[in-house]
């Protein structure tokens, strides 16, 4: 892991993000409260409106805790999927724990990204619009950024080539070529054409090919046995790919390897950090997102430490709490929450306690089970007997983070007490909640009315690409 250093607290982002009594979650929070201010209030659980998606703090500093830990011993770098929470609080935390960098998905987020101060950025994907490669250029003109992005075919890297040149790039941008597999998404989809998608990078003065990536993710579902070949199978062809380049001399430095999510990201060091036949350095760079909050559905089922004990396994991070609206059938119950509020994509919700009118918190123990939601109602099917009445809460984990994350603009990080997280304003902690990619880049990034953007009738400062802010940015070794 690269060695820990100071993070960016993303003030920036964080100062345009406030709560008010129209933010879901924040009913009580009457008028604007900024984001970081959140904590200072003494709130509780109790002062939350449900439904209301919460973080556990001392989950998430177990997880970040657990793969710095995996990666330092497994020597690889972690780039964490910045797409999974796109909060810059929680990019901070990761990074604190040694990360190298974020990973981006598109230029989007990766505009986000620079914004919270973040210095290396690998963007897993192919830029091909003008403004995606544009940005890129600015970028390059920050000697301190550092920015990868993927290649996968020779009219992407034409379009990559020209858009770098009109765009006046400075300096060659570092692009992995992917290599995909069949019926995945992106990535070429054998080695011979990757290869001649690197004849084309070689010959342009504008890229420099920086190593090879691959996504593993996308090619199976569990950990059964034939999985877990299919997956070294393929971590194997991007070995083969990368030992092919390196004999035909194309890298001038050291290899980057990037590949792993948070199903199999064991393989992923498995087999990219055995022995390399050449001496060549390689650096091997996850970029594991969903481990972070992990849940209490897919990822528990299918991460690889599922089967340690507690200490050495990732522990749910997230969870909503829903009223109990109605027991209109004895075996019915239907509660506050439903598709606008939670995923649905890997599995219903899944129910661990109750908390009753009388402050008691019982525990579920698998007694009931969500069977179907609706947009904003939850179908608990339920025992005749099992005391739940209208007006409980109910807590359920969740399957699939990502799609989690997407709904909601601020998130609490409750403490073991339940209380939303109070640190210092000048920690590098979350005081509480995230910042959302949509509501973020809309409104710390609108767009520049034209590159040379004069004074504002409304005498605001003009925004200014982050490149260009070089000296106003918040300072970063990351
Ligand atoms: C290219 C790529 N890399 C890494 C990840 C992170 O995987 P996970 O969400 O399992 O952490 C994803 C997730 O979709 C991805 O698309």
């Amino acid at each position: 892991m690269s060695a820990l250093r100071p993070v960016p607290f993303p003030d920036e982002l964080l100062d345009r993000v406030s709560v008010d009594a129209l933010t879901r979650g924040f009913a009580l929070a009457g008028d604007p409260i900024p984001i970081r201010e959140v904590g200072a209030q003494g709130w509780s659980l109790s002062d939350l409106s449900p439904p209301i998606l919460v973080l556990s703090d001392a989950a998430l500093r177990h997880n970040v805790r657990l793969m710095a830990d995996f990666c330092e011993r497994a020597n690889v770098e972690l780039a964490p999927h910045g797409k999974t929470s796109m909060a810059p609080q929680l990019w901070a935390r990761q990074l604190e724990a040694g990360a190298w960098g974020i990973t981006a998905a598109s230029a989007r987020e990766a505009r986000v990204i620079r914004l919270a101060g973040v210095r290396r950025i690998l963007i897993a994907n192919e830029l091909v619009d003008e403004a995606s490669i544009g940005w890129a250029a600015e970028q390059l003109l920050d000697p301190s950024v550092e920015l990868l992005c993927y290649v996968d075919s020779v009219k992407g890297v034409e379009l990559l080539d020209r858009g770098l040149a009109s765009a006046g790039s400075v300096r060659p941008l570092r692009v992995l070529i992917e290599l995909g597999h069949a019926g995945g998404r992106t990535g070429s989809r054998t080695p011979e054409q990757a290869m001649e998608v690197v004849e084309r990078v070689r010959r342009s003065a504008r890229l420099e090919l920086a190593g090879v990536a691959g996504y593993e993710g996308t090619l199976c579902r569990d950990r059964s046995p034939g999985c877990l070949n299919r997956v070294r199978a393929y971590l194997d062809e991007l070995r083969g790919l990368a030992s092919r380049l390196v004999e035909d001399g194309a890298f001038s430095g050291e290899v980057v390897m990037s590949a792993g999510g948070s199903r199999f990201f064991d393989l992923v060091a498995e087999r990219l950090r055995e022995r390399w036949p050449s001496d060549v350095p390689v650096q091997v760079i996850l970029r594991s997102g969903c481990y972070l909050t992990h849940d209490s559905g897919v990822y528990e089922r299918t991460s690889p430490f599922a089967d340690e004990d507690a200490d050495r396994r990732f522990h749910p991070a997230m969870e909503i709490w829903g009223s109990v609206l109605s027991r209109p059938e004895p075996e019915l119950a239907i509660l506050g929450f439903g598709r606008r509020d939670v995923p649905f994509d890997e599995g219903f919700p899944i129910p661990t306690k109750i908390r009753t009118a009388s402050g008691e918190t019982v525990a579920v123990d698998g007694r009931f089970a969500l069977t179907a939601l609706n947009d904003q109602h939850g179908y608990a099917q339920v025992g005749s007997d099992l005391p739940l009445g209208v007006g409980d809460l109910v807590a359920c984990g969740i399957s699939h983070p990502c799609s989690a994350f997407d709904r909601w603009r601020a998130i609490p990080v409750l403490d073991e007490r339940d209380r939303v997280w109070t640190r210092s304003r000048r920690s590098s902690e979350p005081v509480a909640g995230i910042t959302r990619s949509s509501a973020g880049a809309r409104r710390v990034a609108p767009r520049p009315r034209s590159r040379r953007a004069g004074p504002r009738r409304d005498g605001r400062r003009p925004w200014t690409a982050p490149g260009r802010e070089a000296r106003n940015a918040p300072r970063t070794r990351d």
